[in-house]
């Protein structure tokens, strides 16, 4: 389902939006847009709006919003490959493997070319990890307690301190700098335009996708005060993180019983080595449906195993309903004291970490246990309210289920069985009503999507997206400060990293183009986000004051979990007295960005 960009390019160029919209509704300039009724929501007062300029569409009342094959997808009920044909056939262009091979041969030879790039920098990682350079990286490794058989299994490596080591080493080898660049292994700075290794002094985990290629690299500081902890491939050619998983490589397919699925390198690396050699790692972010088909096309039964810390157990509700709505079987491990599996099973070993794993949660179960955990659960009136709620959830479950989970529900909040389930009875979803007035009417208005829930986080990485598309400087400031911290949606995340690598080619960045790539919520949140049109004064002074709102919101949600923390009644006045110093210091940072 890869188009080449050239492609891609014409076949936007030549279905100019406004045209296509045009050939839908009527629409009428006002402002720097036109606008119209959304042919997708059905409604009475324009707020459907296309931009000229931009190439792109948003409605104000439903939220779709995208470029024009985001929108043929939305009106013509098709995927993203139908409506590229559509689009193909409307314009009379013929559809690349047919016509384009050329352009598709480059393509593959460019991919050939990264991938050598890659696996060749892998060794020299390798080679230098085991050199006299590689010193304290072996120390590193030494002191967690990662053997020589792990380096060898999962090609650990090193990346020397210098600023051109591997730079030297591959453009010695006939690699162009922008090749490099490209492969995610050599940065270009902005400014002077010179470009230096990716990873410096750090460990090197190679990145290897099912068929045994290193598409990408994860960098580990040797230390645990540097920041970022880790430093990973961005998107190539070659490597999405959406659709791998690490550790995936070194699976059988066809006869496992299981996986599990846990967030990071070392925790892949710790079970490993501890006998548990069937788990892959999602690397950090939220489960996505790519990786869900990748691990159906291995197993049936997933664990989760999740760091047992609030950010772990939030991303494992996340990952569950992902991999549910695939139709793998999912069970939760969950780790005592916010442990994560790395440091579980270096601490209690193989049999310990079996043991809880056959006592892992059901699906059903966890949300239970998630629900709990957000009431206080000793006080009478937070118990009732509990109750109501789980209630509520079981009555939506099978006769089953609803026995076993009603009995672990008395024995939790005192209840009687027999009031439980007369509470769930009386909370059991009513039966959809009859519409009112027109069913087609009814049925048009359940289409119309609540807008998207925007906190102030989302918000200041709206903005921030905005300031980076209006400006080259703006962007290079926020790429400063690292992509993967200041976007924590996917999608935003996606286009801002598109939006630099254009910068970083000098060229200005195609937003359609860039649009048309990502999935369709992700287009429509971004669409969403760059709607703004009133261009900005001083860009570089407001990303500056995003970066801050963005660290200010980070820093309010830490504070918020400690205070949580500190109600729980199993936390020890030692914990205390350090969870209220980290809380002083979170503060003081707060201040410090007032
Ligand atoms: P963790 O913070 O749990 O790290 O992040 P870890 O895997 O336990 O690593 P160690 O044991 O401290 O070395 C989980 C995963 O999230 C991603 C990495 O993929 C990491 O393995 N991550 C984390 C990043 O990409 N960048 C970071 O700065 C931190
Ligand atoms: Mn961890």
């Amino acid at each position: 389902m890869a188009y080449p960009d050239s492609w891609l390019n014409e076949l936007l160029s030549k279905n100019d939006i406004v045209t296509v919209v045009s050939s839908y509704i009527e629409l009428k300039p006002k402002g720097r847009r036109l606008w119209g009724l959304c042919p997708v929501h059905g409604e009475k007062t324009a707020s459907f709006s296309v931009s000229p300029e931009r190439q792109l569409y948003y409605c104000f009342g439903c939220h779709i919003g995208g470029s024009v094959i985001q929108f043929i997808m939305d009106v013509e009920h098709l995927t993203f490959p139908e409506a590229v044909e559509f689009l193909a056939n409307r314009a009379g262009i013929a559809m690349p493997e047919e016509a384009n091979d050329a352009a598709m041969q480059r393509e593959r030879a460019r991919r050939e070319r990264l991938a050598e790039a890659c696996k060749l920098a892998a060794r020299f990682y390798m080679e230098t990890l085991l050199g006299d350079e590689g010193a304290s990286g072996r120390a590193y490794l030494k002191k967690r307690g990662i053997t020589s058989e792990s380096v060898k299994r999962f090609g650990i490596g090193y990346a020397p301190s210098g600023w051109e080591s591997l730079k030297n080493y591959l453009t010695e080898k006939g690699f162009s700098p922008e090749e490099l660049v490209e492969a995610g292994l050599l940065v270009k700075n902005e400014q002077s335009g010179r470009t230096y290794d990716a990873y410096r002094g750090r460990v090197i985990f190679p990145i290897v996708a099912a068929n045994g290629r290193v598409v990408g690299f994860g960098a580990r500081v040797l230390n645990n005060e540097d920041k970022p902890k880790y430093i990973n491939t961005g998107d190539t050619l070659l490597y999405n993180k959406r659709n791998n998983l690490y550790g995936l490589n070194l699976q059988k397919s066809g006869k496992l019983p299981d996986l599990v699925m846990v967030e990071g390198y070392t925790d892949v690396i710790g079970l490993c080595e501890a006998g548990v050699t069937n788990a892959v790692a999602s690397l950090g972010t939220a489960l996505t449906q790519q990786q869900a088909r990748l691990l159906k096309r291995y197993v049936s039964t997933v664990y989760i195993a999740y760091d047992g810390d609030a950010a772990g157990q939030n991303a494992t509700i996340r990952g569950l309903d992902i991999l549910s709505a695939e139709g793998l079987i999912v069970r939760v491990i969950v780790f005592p004291n916010e442990q994560d599996p790395d440091e579980f099973v270096r601490q209690n070993g193989k049999d310990a970490f079996d043991r809880l794993k056959e006592n892992a949660l059901s699906l059903n179960a966890f949300k239970l246990e998630a629900m709990a955990r957000s009431y206080a659960l000793e006080r009478e009136d937070e118990r009732e309210r509990y109750a109501a709620e789980a209630c509520r959830f079981i009555a939506s479950l099978s006769p089953l289920e609803q026995e076993r989970y009603y009995q672990q529900l008395s024995f939790k909040t005192g209840y009687s069985l027999e009031t439980l389930k007369a509470q769930g009875e009386s909370a059991r979803p009513m039966r959809q009503p009859q519409p009112a007035g027109p069913r087609r009417e009814w049925a048009r208005k359940a289409q119309t999507r609540a807008a998207p829930r925007e906190d102030e986080r989302s918000r200041a990485e709206s903005a921030l997206l905005f300031h980076m598309m209006q400006s080259r400087d703006a962007a290079a400031l926020v790429s400063k400060e690292g992509l993967e911290q200041q976007f924590l949606d996917e999608g935003f995340r996606k286009f801002a990293e598109g939006l630099a690598q254009a910068y970083a080619r000098g060229e200005t960045p195609n937003v359609p183009l860039l649009i048309a790539g990502l999935d369709k919520a992700g287009a429509e949140r971004v669409s969403a986000a760059v709607r703004d049109e009133a261009a900005c004064e001083e860009p570089e002074k407001a990303v500056r004051d995003c970066l801050c709102r963005i660290e200010q919101c980070d820093l309010a949600q830490q504070i918020e979990a400690m205070k949580k923390r500190l109600t729980e009644p199993a936390v020890s006045p030692e914990q205390r007295a350090e969870l209220l110093r980290e809380m002083q210091n979170l503060n003081l940072r707060m201040r410090g960005l007032r």
